[in-house]
């Protein structure tokens, strides 16, 4: 009894720890992107199988009416390794399984035999029938949040083994030898093909695993939090990440104040992989810009284009508040338009929403360069955003609906906001909006491994994150 209540407290701090630790970003990959990442493997694989050495075979011989001699096959290489199937597939709850079948590979040779008198020659071998299969453990490292890759364990099969004489009057000797030959090949190809394997996952693909970015770093205020959150799972359909997936300032790091949301990921085959971004996602990314202070602009006189129908000066504010060009005349104007609070996006299957809420401060620069302020107003308006890809990043572009604007407070005595209207539809989406955008299109880095570019992008909103799918190209 007291047994089974442990196991059910267990479930539960099991149960909370899941909820504790949901991922802000999650990475799968497809049978598809399987697929493509075995075509890839397969060619680095075969550039590491082609220099595997065969050491010399030598040995006595003893024929009846020939006596006794020796012969010796040396300077055998490889001249081909051809593995013309080849598959990974998900194993559930362990990993991945790689295994190619019908492989074949050419070889040649010199050999001699020494009786009474010396003969040699070259030959032609063909090891045929090879395969295969290894079975790929994937792990993290808790020190460092990075994937980690290891060939679990591998085995590998040969069927024949075939000699071809060239300038043939000699091949009735080697067919004396064809039984030695052949087994000292299949020991040693059988030790050295799952040995290039295990080889060539460590050195290989375990290092291009470290590729994946684990903390992106994206300007001087914030960097992208890529750790894993939990071990990869594999299921029959699908390897997935869980990522932390969360935006943190660089100047110094202060936990959270929300959670990431449950995601719900549908399943979807056609694309090699997909990415899942939470609100939380670009939630933290808000939070973090907008403690940072850098989620404002200063607009000064110099920054509006000469032929602009507004300029920043307390003259043309005056033509629509008489009192400011009363009160400062002759002077230049700052505006200092910002987000007063951390911007929020929702994430739905209708879309995404997005309502900042803008301030805008109007200053009056006094001759000695000291700013007078001369009002704040409060704008609120629908912000449509558009988030894509672009090569390895996500990128984003905000269009504004209308601006409705507040006064908060003024220091040039009360008046009708709309009075100002003309104004800030002019600054705030020909002015301040195309900085923004540029920014954005700079994008934020997916946590993608090196030299992947992505391709037949689709994105769907769902509840509480954005779906990416994406075809991959290894370039
Ligand atoms: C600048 O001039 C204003 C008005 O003349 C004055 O109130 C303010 O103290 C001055 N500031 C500095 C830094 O001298």
């Amino acid at each position: 009894m007291a047994r089974w209540t442990a196991l059910v407290v267990l479930a539960a701090v099991g149960t909370a720890v899941a909820v504790a630790t949901n991922p802000g970003f999650v990475a799968r990959i497809t049978q598809k992107g399987l697929d493509y990442a075995c075509q890839q493997g397969v060619i680095e694989l075969q550039k590491e199988l082609e220099k595997i050495k065969i050491p010399d075979i030598s040995g006595k011989f003893k024929i009846k009416l020939l006596g006794k001699g020796s012969y010796e096959f040396y300077s055998m290489a490889i001249r081909r390794f051809q593995m013309p199937s080849s598959e990974i597939r998900l194993v559930p709850n362990v990993g991945l399984r790689f295994s190619i079948s019908n492989a074949d590979v050419e070889m040649n040779g010199k050999w001699k035999a020494r009786k009474f008198i010396k003969i040699s020659g070259k030959f032609d071998l063909r090891v045929d029938g090879i395969s295969i299969s290894a079975d790929l453990k994937l792990g993290s490292d808790p020190a460092s949040g990075h994937v980690t890759v290891a060939c679990s364990s591998c085995t590998s099969h040969i069927s024949g083994v075939h000699v071809h004489i060239s300038g043939g009057s000699l091949g009735w000797l080697i067919q004396l030898f064809h039984k030695k030959i052949e087994s000292a090949l299949r020991n040693n190809m059988n030790k050295k093909i799952c040995a290039t394997v295990t080889s060539a996952v460590s050195s290989k693909l375990q290092p291009y695993f470290q590729t994946l970015p684990v903390t992106a770093k994206i300007d001087a205020v914030a960097g992208i939090d890529y750790s894993l959150v939990a071990p990869l799972t594999a299921t029959a359909d699908y390897l997935d990440g869980k990522l932390k997936g969360e935006f943190f300032r660089l100047a110094g790091r202060t936990p959270s104040p929300f959670t990431p949301p449950v995601l719900a990921f549908p399943i979807d085959h056609d694309r090699m992989v997909y990415l899942g971004i939470s609100d939380y996602f670009f939630n933290t990314a808000g939070l973090v810009y907008h403690e940072a202070g850098a989620l404002q602009l200063t607009l000064t006189d110099d920054a509006i284009p000469e032929k602009s129908r507004f300029q920043l000066t307390t003259e043309m504010l005056g033509t629509f508040l008489p009192q400011v060009a009363r009160m400062f005349p002759n002077m230049k104007v700052q505006l200092l338009l910002a987000v007063s609070s951390p911007p929020r996006l929702t994430v739905s299957p209708e879309g995404l929403a997005f309502i900042p809420d803008l301030e805008a401060r109007a200053f009056a620069v006094l001759p000695n360069s000291s700013l007078a302020l001369l009002f704040q107003l409060g704008m609120h308006t629908n912000v449509f955003v558009e988030v894509g890809a672009r090569s390895d990043r996500i990128i984003g572009r905000l269009t504004l609906g209308r601006l409705s604007l507040e006064l908060r407070h003024s220091n040039v005595g009360s008046f009708s906001v709309e009075l100002l209207q003309a104004l800030m539809n002019y600054f705030v989406p020909e002015i301040v909006l195309p900085k923004v955008n540029e920014r954005l299109q700079k994008g934020f880095p997916l946590p993608l491994l090196a030299r992947l570019q992505l391709s037949n992008l689709v994105l769907r909103p769902h509840q509480n994150f954005l779906l990416f799918g994406a075809d991959v190209h290894y370039g």
